[in-house]
């Protein structure tokens, strides 16, 4: 008997891919972060983890560099291979999500100081470009680290790797002055 050759919903476009942005300044990438985004990666199909420049923030390092450490820091932990890892300096958040077709923002929420800040960002991008905000809590262990903390910490000479990854932290160690 003929049998047709199996066709997936794919193919027919009836299966939209879930693609999800979980912005950041990452300066640098610490493991809270890099708890958020695997456990992200899990949740939908593709994931962009997008570096972007916050005008509030003195920055430590470049945009260039920050991509590059989270990229070895995704490496190195085997995280998903559905991770793409990006920048974005050309305009709004949401004008980043509709080039790549997300619908989704994820945010890390450490505390209700992180509700605060978060909350008004979630509520304008929904309102520009129905760009959803969706919250993880952290793994306990992270919840007191932040990027501002290692950025100190590593500024006067103190020891950043129990809150960064390996890659970050022999960084920060061979760019000591
Ligand atoms: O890690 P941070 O510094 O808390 O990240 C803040 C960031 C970069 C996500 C935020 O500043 C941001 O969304 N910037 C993009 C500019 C934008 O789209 N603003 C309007 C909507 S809030």
């Amino acid at each position: 008997m003929h049998r047709a050759a199996p066709v997936s919903l794919w193919q027919y476009g009836v299966i939209m891919r879930r693609i999800a942005v979980v912005p950041g300044s990452f300066d640098p990438v610490t493991l809270g972060h890099l708890d958020v985004i695997d456990r992200a990666a899990g949740l939908f199909d593709e994931l962009h983890v997008l570096v972007v420049h916050n005008p509030d923030k003195s920055a430590l390092l470049p945009i260039s560099k920050r991509v590059s450490l989270l990229e070895q820091a995704i490496k190195e932990a085997g995280l998903p291979t559905n991770i793409v890892v990006a920048s974005w300096s050309m305009g709004l958040l949401v004008d980043y999500c509709m080039d790549v077709g997300a619908s989704v923002l994820v945010k890390g929420i450490r505390s209700q100081v992180d509700v605060a800040y978060e909350t008004p960002m979630a509520i304008v991008n929904r309102n520009l470009a129905a760009v959803e905000t969706v919250f993880l809590l952290p793994d306990p262990a992270n919840a007191h680290v932040s990027s501002s903390l290692v950025r100190q910490v590593a500024s006067l000479g103190g020891d950043v790797s129990p809150y960064v990854p390996r890659a970050v932290a022999q960084y920060l160690e061979r760019s000591r002055v």
